[in-house]
């Protein structure tokens, strides 16, 4: 028997950010299956990408289509469960927090199917996003953890989740970018478009806190409206067409000069076009780690982000929706070189371009070690030993485990909380153990 796993993507992320781990697992000849719910259902919102990123048809697809949250998750649980059942893998692969990550998380879980989540740990901490509530729920249904950075995998590990669960792999939006930015240099034709030019802001938005709300997209439209001095790049989410035409503010924006409002664009277009842009505003999740991974600053129209470490590295500016705050900061990237610079030189937080390989190194690890199940428990009854404790000695996490028959679930050093990595000195740190 080999490994097989199945590979859930419903959105226009979630098939760019899974390309690079689909080709992993076909140059390691791992048999896969790969289930499309159909969320995304418009050319340019997922075939597109299917041809960008030359990967095989879906298997399945559940064509759920649009609808209300509730409604559209239920029907991609059956769907998915028909698919799960009959397929019986050993692995079932979602990404980010999307409605696909919510469906396949719970249904595989239940089905004692093993769920790897790619991009764990991310937290916004506001529950008024249906994303946040989709990864909280992933996470708590997930086996192995895929994490971006050391701040998501700590994240993980103050909701109770074990460290042996969690790899800290960077993330698949690197590997992408890296791999098709050399593609789309050779094969884009978006620089011979007219709507391409100097000082470019590229600009999309689709969160539904801002496009749902009227009062909000009238401000970011007026922002817009002012900055005259750029040559705005914007291809629109459909959910942000309607929306804009929905509260009589699409007109606006089709007659200004400066803005090019256009059909959303295939992804080598798109990172060339982010490539050459003079900053890019937002409120994308994938787009802040793209901007910060290609040198192009990012000014994010929200209010959190569950990305704060494009935030602390210097490459990402929030600024909500607030009019003044948007073109304020515009002004003040445009007359502020060491501002500028600063940001442009912000370092990427989320790795070299090889998560995917980590991804496939970890499951296959896992796999061979015959370790990818989901056990029940023999010794339920017993008595679970926790608490914290000041180490003395020089001693790594891996021998105190060994020693103690304990597992270290957080290492505090002056207070801040780190990773228990296996070769980590503990000594002088305090510990958060417990014995499961
Ligand atoms: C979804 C994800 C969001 C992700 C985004 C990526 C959830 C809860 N939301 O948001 O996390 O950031 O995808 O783009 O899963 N529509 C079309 N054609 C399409 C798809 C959508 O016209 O191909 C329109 C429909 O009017 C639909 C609306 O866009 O009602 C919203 O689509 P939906 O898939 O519900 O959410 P997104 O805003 O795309
Ligand atoms: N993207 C694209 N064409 C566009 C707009 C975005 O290819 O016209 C890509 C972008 O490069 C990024 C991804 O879509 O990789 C982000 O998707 P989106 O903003 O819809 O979702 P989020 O990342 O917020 O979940």
């Amino acid at each position: 028997m080999s490994l097989k796993v199945v590979v859930i993507i419903g959105t226009r992320p979630e098939i760019i950010k899974m390309a690079p781990v689909i080709d992993e697992i076909e140059k390691r000849n791992v048999d896969n299956i790969l289930i499309h719910t159909g969320q995304h259902y418009d050319h340019e919102m997922s075939d597109q990408f299917f041809l960008d990123l030359e990967l095989k048809k879906p298997d399945y697809n559940i064509g759920v289509g649009s609808g209300s949250h509730g409604e559209q998750t239920a029907t991609m649980m059956k769907g998915i469960e028909e698919v799960l059942t009959a397929e019986k893998p050993d692995i079932v692969l979602v990404q980010g927090d999307t409605n696909a990550v919510l469906a396949g998380a719970i249904v595989a879980s239940k089905l004692h199917i093993p769920v790897g989540h790619v991009e764990a740990g991310l937290r916004s901490y506001d529950k008024s996003m249906p994303e946040e509530i989709n990864r909280e729920v992933a996470d708590v249904c997930s086996k192995m953890y895929f994490v971006p950075t050391e701040e998501s995998a700590i994240n993980l590990l103050f909701d109770g989740i074990s460290p042996k669960d969690v790899f800290i792999t960077g993330n698949t939006v690197v590997d992408a970018c890296i791999r098709n930015l050399e593609i789309a240099k050779k094969t884009s034709k978006i620089e011979s478009k007219s709507y391409f030019g100097e000082n470019i802001l590229t600009l999309t938005m689709h969160r539904a806190e801002n496009v749902d709300n009227k009062e909000r997209l009238q401000n970011i439209v007026d922002a817009l409206m002012e900055l005259k001095d750029l040559s705005v790049v914007f291809p629109a989410h459909p959910r942000t067409v309607k929306n804009l035409e929905k509260f009589g503010l699409l007109e606006k924006l089709q007659k200004a000069d400066h803005i090019n409002l256009i059909k959303p664009i295939g992804y080598l277009d798109f990172l060339l076009l982010l490539s050459k842009s003079k900053f890019v505003m937002t409120d994308s999740g994938g787009i802040q780690e793209e901007a910060v991974t290609l040198d192009v600053p990012c000014i994010t129209l929200r209010y959190n982000t569950e990305r704060p470490e494009t935030v602390k590295a210097g490459g990402n500016i929030l600024v909500g929706s607030q009019k003044d705050k948007i073109t304020d900061t515009v002004k003040e990237l445009l007359s502020n070189s060491n501002l500028y610079n600063r940001m442009k030189k912000a370092e990427n937080p989320y790795g070299e371009g090889n998560s995917s390989k980590q991804i496939l190194d970890a499951i296959l690890g896992l796999y061979n070690e015959d370790k990818l199940k989901i056990n029940v428990p023999e010794d339920i009854m017993k008595d679970k030993i926790r608490g914290l404790l000041r180490i003395k000695e020089n001693i790594s996490v891996r021998e105190f485990e060994k020693k103690e028959d304990l597992m270290v679930k957080i290492v505090f050093e002056e207070g801040d909380p780190i990773f228990p990595y296996d070769d980590l000195s503990l000594k002088d740190k305090i510990i958060l153990f417990d014995n499961l």
